[in-house]
């Protein structure tokens, strides 16, 4: 592993509290000596493709935190939520397309065209994201290179096998399914839109519901609304006359995805809070011998992925941080590349 990290890459950068460096010749310089490349990728690598980020402006969904959302005790106690959640993220991923941010990351995946660029090195994607658009992405590049895709259809790339695999996907992906009987435990990816008749068009239902008509009864935080108003939304709803955006939908287990083996409710095969992330292990090995550790549009406030830029600057790497805004990972970059991803990765990462 020390060995990996001699050579090339120069650890007199990582100096505490100096200003990181904008010079993208600089930082190509390094990729040129690099031997271990590791790209940690978060939801701003896909917001140039229309899929909104967890926090900030994009955090909320039917007025919810959607980090609420992302645990199993959501899943537990609401299933029917959680699947519309979920079916929501579903429906932004499969028509959403890749964009340059991905598109540069796959031709950086191609090992000949990464080779013009950093002729030694290897590279692994470790991705936050639950999109699949970076499969996408590699599998859209390597058939336009003429290569066999890395990847297959299957829950784990195929080259997972091997020391660097291309790309992990460390929290799971949206359009996997998994079962959730414990007997059973079968996972698959299922691409259907909508994945069962029950959920579509659910996902048009974004302005639900009033939280103050969802608390429990006891909640002292539940705003009080005026019986006027109590009134006015139990005579709407009475009615059926209510607007469709003011009731969530309650869809009976029954009616939500099923198992493909055994028929029993299904799960979305993502890592939520609290659990595991996929891999874990397999990562920090790649990223205790990472050279150069690219850090694309995560805030990084999420364990493990929140140090590995830190891991990677404890042995002497790298680390450039590319966002639209300052972040918490700032004081560990050797370079901040500042501005979109889907226009500062294509120009770092670009043949010469
Ligand atoms: N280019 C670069 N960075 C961007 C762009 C862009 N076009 N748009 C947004 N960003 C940055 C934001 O400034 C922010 O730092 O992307 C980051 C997105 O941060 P989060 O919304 O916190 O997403 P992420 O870091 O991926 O979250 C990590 O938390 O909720 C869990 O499991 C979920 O995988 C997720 C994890
Ligand atoms: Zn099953």
């Amino acid at each position: 592993m020390q060995d990996s990290n001699s050579g090339g890459i120069s650890s007199s950068l990582n100096v505490p509290g100096s200003t990181p460096s904008g010079d993208i010749n600089a930082f190509r310089e390094i990729l040129k000596g690099a031997k271990h490349i590791v790209v940690l990728a978060g939801a701003g690598l896909s917001a140039a493709s229309g899929v909104p980020t967890f926090r900030g402006a994009g955090g909320l969904w039917r007025r919810r935190d959607v980090l609420s959302l992302s645990t199993p005790a959501s899943f537990i106690d609401n299933p029917s939520r959680s699947w519309q959640f979920h079916h929501y993220l579903r429906e932004l991923a499969l028509k959403a397309e890749p964009n340059d941010a991905h598109l540069a990351l796959a031709h950086f995946a191609v090992p000949h065209l990464r080779h013009a660029v950093s002729p030694q090195s290897s590279f692994t994607l470790v991705t936050q994201n639950i999109d699949g658009l970076d499969r996408r992405a590699f599998e859209r590049v390597f058939s336009a290179s003429g290569l066999p895709s890395p990847l297959s259809l299957d829950m784990e790339p195929t080259v997972f096998q091997q020391e660097d695999p291309l790309l992990i996907e460390m929290h799971g992906l949206v359009c996997g399914v998994a079962c959730t009987d414990y007997s059973c435990r079968h996972r698959e990816l299922n691409m259907q839109s909508p994945i069962c008749p029950a959920l579509a068009g659910t996902e048009f239902l974004v302005d639900l519901p009033d939280p103050a008509l969802d608390a429990p009864k006891d909640d002292v935080r539940r705003p009080r609304r005026t019986a006027a108003e109590a009134r006015a939304w139990a005579e709407a709803r009475l009615a059926g006359t209510h607007a469709s955006h003011s009731a969530e939908p309650d869809i009976p287990n029954s009616a939500l995805p099923k198992c493909s083996k055994c028929g029993s409710l299904v799960r979305p095969d993502v890592v939520w809070f609290t659990e595991v992330p996929r891999h874990a292990e397999k990562i920090m090995k790649i990223v205790d011998h990472a050279d150069v550790c690219i850090v694309v549009g995560t805030s990084a406030v999420v364990h493990p992925a929140a140090t590995f830029a830190s891991r990677v600057k404890s042995h002497g790497g790298v680390v450039a941080v590319l966002n639209v805004e300052h972040g918490k990972l700032d004081s560990h970059a050797d370079f901040l590349f500042l501005g979109p991803c889907e226009q500062t990765l294509p120009k770092i990462l670009a043949l010469p």
